[in-house]
């Protein structure tokens, strides 16, 4: 049998699988003071959380009808969770979930959408559960070569960053109430391959220079990983961690809006090899999820199940900007995020006891 990584390495392809993160002319270095694990590339999700019990733990996973999130979801809800998944349609949500054995329920979410965000966050929280898990999944890569905008911001990054920085804020509360909570955000290797010069152009989220679909994705990857950077700062001291990670480069529907060309293109490179199967690519995102040994791991970026720090000519360390994100972040959606001085136990309260007078 062929090793299909070991093959590409040898015959110099992987450069090539360049569009949604292949890697060249960047280190990776195991992060200090992470615990290493025993899991790689070809590791799989299955894998990688066989033996861990989610029985009554409340997991979210946005984007769950294909690809990678419908695997995270399959495997989490193997593993005893009660798991939400979400799409844009709520028929869709619904027949993934049907498809994945164990404890799931779809609701509606469109990410560029605050609105939709708001009412997925609000019945999410009917579920009157502490939150254990949410995987901030879902990703959108556009195709047209111009620029589209969702309320006066580029597309990917108000779909990929400001949809799920808002989602995660409506849902902090209940992370807040899990023994310990966790936010996985899908991020790419894009952040560091295809992002700009300055990372961010904080001076440019309405595109109006130099676009270009892959730079735009790469842009909204690395927020991805900035985003779990502050959280890690911010939500030191509690028992709620967020983590980064790129799951590997895998034949899913991510290449939808791409030309049917670049669609064959892709399809070869991860067949060939150099791509993961799903089964490997939901592989770090369970990873991250559930592990024992990441108990307080937070603000960090993972690789193939393993932390890495990225060193070179990027910002995926980059804690000022990380903040200067942020800041631009909360100014852009402050209408629709709550304050959190603290968990909200009154809610909490609240929707037990609307429970319990249900059950009377
Ligand atoms: N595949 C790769 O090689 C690769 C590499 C690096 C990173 N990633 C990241 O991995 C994540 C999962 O991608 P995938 O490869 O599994 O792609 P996929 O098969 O296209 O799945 C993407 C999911 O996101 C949902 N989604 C798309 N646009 C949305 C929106 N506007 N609002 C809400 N949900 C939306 C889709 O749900 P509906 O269409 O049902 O709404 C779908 O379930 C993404 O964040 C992607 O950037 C993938």
């Amino acid at each position: 049998m062929i090793d299909r990584r070991a093959f590409l390495k040898q015959s110099g392809a992987t450069a090539t699988v360049a569009t949604l993160g292949g890697c060249s002319g960047y280190e990776k270095i195991a992060t200090v003071g992470v615990p290493r694990s025993d899991f790689d590339a070809d590791s799989t999700a299955e894998e990688v959380t066989e033996g861990i019990d989610l029985s009554g733990k409340l997991a979210v996973v946005t984007g769950c009808t294909s690809g990678i999130g419908f695997e995270t979801m399959r495997v989490l809800a193997q593993r005893g969770a009660l798991v939400v998944g979400t799409s844009r349609s709520l028929e869709k949500a619904r027949a993934a979930c049907s498809r994945a054995p164990g404890l799931t329920s779809p609701a509606e979410l469109e990410l560029s959408d605050y609105e939709s965000i708001v009412n997925c966050a609000n019945a999410i929280r009917m579920v009157n559960m502490p939150l254990d898990i949410l995987v901030c999944n879902a990703g959108y890569l556009g195709g047209s070569g111009k620029p589209e905008l969702v309320n006066g911001v580029e597309k990917h990054f108000a779909i990929n960053h400001l949809g799920h920085y808002v989602f995660v804020n409506r849902l902090l509360g209940r992370l807040y109430m899990s023994w310990q909570g966790r936010i996985v955000v899908v991020a790419s290797r894009a952040a560091y391959t295809r992002a700009p010069e300055a990372g961010i152009e904080l001076d440019n989220l309405g595109a109006t220079y130099g676009y270009d679909d892959l730079r735009a994705y790469g842009q909204s990857k690395l927020a991805n990983v900035l985003f779990a950077l502050q959280l890690g700062r911010l939500l030191r001291g509690t028992r709620i961690t967020a983590n980064a990670l790129h799951p590997g480069v895998i034949n899913t529907e991510i290449d939808r809006n791409m030309s049917r060309i670049k669609q064959v293109g892709f399809a070869l490179l991860t067949s060939l090899g150099g791509g993961k199967t799903i089964e490997e690519g939901a592989a770090t995102s369970c990873f991250v999820a559930t592990s024992p040994l990441l108990g307080s791991t937070s603000g960090r970026y993972f690789e193939d199940c393993n932390a890495v720090t990225v060193t070179g000519n990027n910002h995926m360390h980059d804690e000022s900007l990380a903040e200067e994100l942020w800041r631009v972040s909360e100014n852009l959606t402050r209408d629709y995020l709550v304050s959190h001085d603290g968990p909200d136990l009154n809610d909490y309260e609240r929707a037990m006891q609307k429970r319990k007078s249900r059950q009377e």
